[in-house]
């Protein structure tokens, strides 16, 4: 099976510094994506989903290759921590973009728009608009349509950071049950500033510093810190490092 996602020797310049990145995802692997403020994070995502052109190396989804591709024309579906809806349209219709960006649907189109709804646990919500909603069930109706999307990439930049510790399990148990519900499950790609969102759901942890994948391994072998100091200091596990 091709990898769902592949940075070869990627370079990327803000102005200040240059980050570069090399990455391999599995076909069907759940990445969790941790490191500071500003390391660069979002920046990963963004040349994954095309939000940003690398200014060396390549990017490749399920085998093809990303250069000049446009952001709507990749395979893979994201989620941010917020505005992922469009406020004027109700929850049906933000869900049904994700098959009919025209909104022009069938009566199974509808069945599956209603399916996936339920699937989130939100039948019944199809006429609310977003801003009649909690974030929790906004971010709920986020993930319904890019499940019925059905790509086999999913990009989440920090889609569960405004909400309370009981309410990121529950979205992390919504993700995992859509998840086991697929033959083929998507490879996820998740940034969190909560590592402990990771344990029991990514199959490996990549930690970002300054730019650069400094450190990736199977999550708990990564997360115990053992594996690198610079690991250990952003988990505070390790007192930080003297300048004197
Ligand atoms: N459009 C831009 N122009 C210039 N610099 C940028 C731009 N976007 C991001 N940067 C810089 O690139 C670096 C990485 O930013 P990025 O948003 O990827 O970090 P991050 O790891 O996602 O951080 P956070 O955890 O705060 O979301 C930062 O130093 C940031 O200031
Ligand atoms: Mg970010």
């Amino acid at each position: 099976m091709k990898d769902a996602l592949v940075f070869d020797d990627v370079r990327f310049d803000h102005g200040d510094s240059e980050m570069r990145f090399d990455l391999a995802v599995k076909s069907g692997e759940w990445l969790a994506v941790i490191g500071p403020s500003g390391a660069g994070k979002s920046t990963l995502l963004d040349l994954a989903a095309g939000f940003a052109a690398p200014s060396a190396g390549h990017i490749t989804i399920a085998g093809r290759p990303m250069a000049g591709v446009a952001p709507a024309e990749r395979p893979l579906s994201i989620v941010f921590q917020d505005n992922n809806l469009f406020p004027q349209l109700d929850v049906f219709r933000n869900v049904a973009l994700g098959i009919a960006p025209d909104l022009r649907l069938t009566a199974a189109d509808r069945r599956r728009v209603e399916g996936a709804l339920a699937e989130v646990g939100l039948a019944g919500f199809g006429k609310r608009r977003p801003s009649e909603m909690s974030g929790g069930e906004r971010q709920r109706v986020a993930l319904a349509r890019v499940f019925l999307r059905d790509r086999q990439l999913l990009l989440l930049d920090e889609p569960f950071a405004a909400l309370g510790p009981a309410l990121r399990r529950e979205m992390l148990a919504i993700l995992t049950q859509l998840r086991a519900a697929r033959t083929q499950p998507p490879a996820i790609v998740m940034v969190t500033h909560h590592p402990e969102d990771a344990v029991g759901h990514a199959d490996r942890t990549a930690f970002l510093e300054a730019g650069a994948i400094v450190a990736i391994g199977p999550t708990r072998t990564l997360l115990s810190g053992r594996a690198d100091p610079r690991v250990a200091r952003y988990l505070g596990t390790l007192p930080p490092e003297r300048s004197t």
